[in-house]
């Protein structure tokens, strides 16, 4: 904090002032540099409060500059945004690649569909012409076959890219359920490796409390869950415990998933919500894409926090609905679920 007569005239700091001073290169009793006065005399003439964003170096502050019009000086505070900056810098940067992708995806489906209509016209004529011909007709087929499946694909694509803002599809949902059916659905798979592997991985839900319920599509929310949870197994090779919660803050749902896994440095940490990032010999890098668009189009946001050999946890939020108060079909409202799963 720093307070400054009509004249620019530093009258007083702080301890967080100096250091400002500090990077403005002057001291108290002083006069500020000029684009800062302009300001000083603009606040006290208009009697207003001018909020304006400063860059040092490293460092972004918010300052507030706040006249005290019958005393004649302005008091102005600093705040240090460095963090906050760098996290909306950040999730731009991810909305603009996901858009960029899907400008992208949107094209190669427009112009594969092309070619497969018309690979597919030529199959249909060759059919026809053909008609005796056994040994062809069924080589014939196994290219339309591959066509379909090739459609299928293009189809899926371009559902991924232009499911923007389509929240019709949502419907009221009890995290709590959905990542028990998630899990059940994952488990069997998950088992098999396990198994085949000698490793073991425990599923721990004794965070997963009653909450309220949240708006979204189910199927994406569980695509969400199954890829963090396939990467916290990938980051486990020799087993560990994969461990959910959820609560409520600030009108929220809270989701945290942490496994015991090998981590992330920071690197990987800034990059891992980019397409086609992957730290994997056969990984494809779109998972968390997917996640962040996902949890981004129901209102949410996703962060994470890791360290190298430490294991890594992912926690999401989403709003809550208004007026609700969780499906409970299946647990006791406020309790835990504790069945602690192995496999
Ligand atoms: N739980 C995790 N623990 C450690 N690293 C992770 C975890 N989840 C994601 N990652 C990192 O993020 C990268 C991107 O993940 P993802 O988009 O799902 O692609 P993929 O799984 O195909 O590599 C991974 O390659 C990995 O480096
Ligand atoms: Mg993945």
């Amino acid at each position: 904090m720093l307070r400054v007569s009509s004249e620019g005239i530093i009258l007083y700091t702080n301890n967080a002032g100096s250091h400002i001073l500090n990077l403005l290169g002057c001291h108290v009793y002083q006069i500020l540099p000029e684009p800062w006065l302009k300001m000083v005399d603009n606040a006290l003439h208009n009697g207003r409060t001018i909020t304006f964003y400063g860059e040092f170096t490293l460092h972004v502050y918010s300052f507030t500059f706040t006249p005290v019009k019958e005393k004649g000086y302005v008091n102005i505070y600093g705040l240090d945004v460095t963090q906050q900056r760098k996290r909306m810098e950040q999730e731009l940067l991810h909305a603009q690649k996901l858009q960029a992708i899907g400008v992208m995806t949107t094209g190669i489906a427009h112009e594969l569909n092309n070619m497969l209509a018309i690979i597919d016209g030529k199959i249909q004529m060759l059919m026809q012409e053909n008609k005796g011909r056994k040994k062809l007709l069924n080589e014939l087929r196994l290219i339309q076959s591959s066509i379909k499946d090739g459609a299928e694909i293009v189809r899926r694509m371009n559902k991924f890219t232009t499911e923007k803002e389509d929240r019709e599809g949502f419907v009221a949902i009890d995290l709590r359920e959905e990542i028990k059916n998630t899990i059940d659905l994952i488990c069997p798979k998950c088992k098999e490796h396990s198994e085949r592997k000698g490793i073991t991985y425990t599923i721990n839900l004794d965070g997963v409390k009653h909450v309220s319920c949240i708006n979204g599509n189910p199927l994406g929310l569980r695509e969400v869950l199954i890829n963090i949870i396939y990467n916290a197994l990938d980051s486990m090779p020799e087993g560990g415990t994969l461990s959910f919660s959820t609560r409520e803050e600030n009108g929220s749902v809270v989701l945290e998933i942490s496994d015991t896994g090998i981590g992330m440095d920071e690197e990987t940490q800034t990059k891992i919500f980019d397409p086609f990032f992957t730290t994997k010999e056969y990984g494809m890098g779109l998972g968390m894409s997917i996640v962040y668009g996902t949890v981004n189009r129901h209102g949410g946001k996703i962060t994470v926090q890791s360290k190298k050999g430490k294991g890594s946890t992912f926690i999401l939020s989403f709003p809550i609905v208004k007026g609700s108060q969780g499906i409970t079909k299946n647990y006791a409202p406020g309790k835990g679920m504790s069945d602690k799963k192995g496999g």
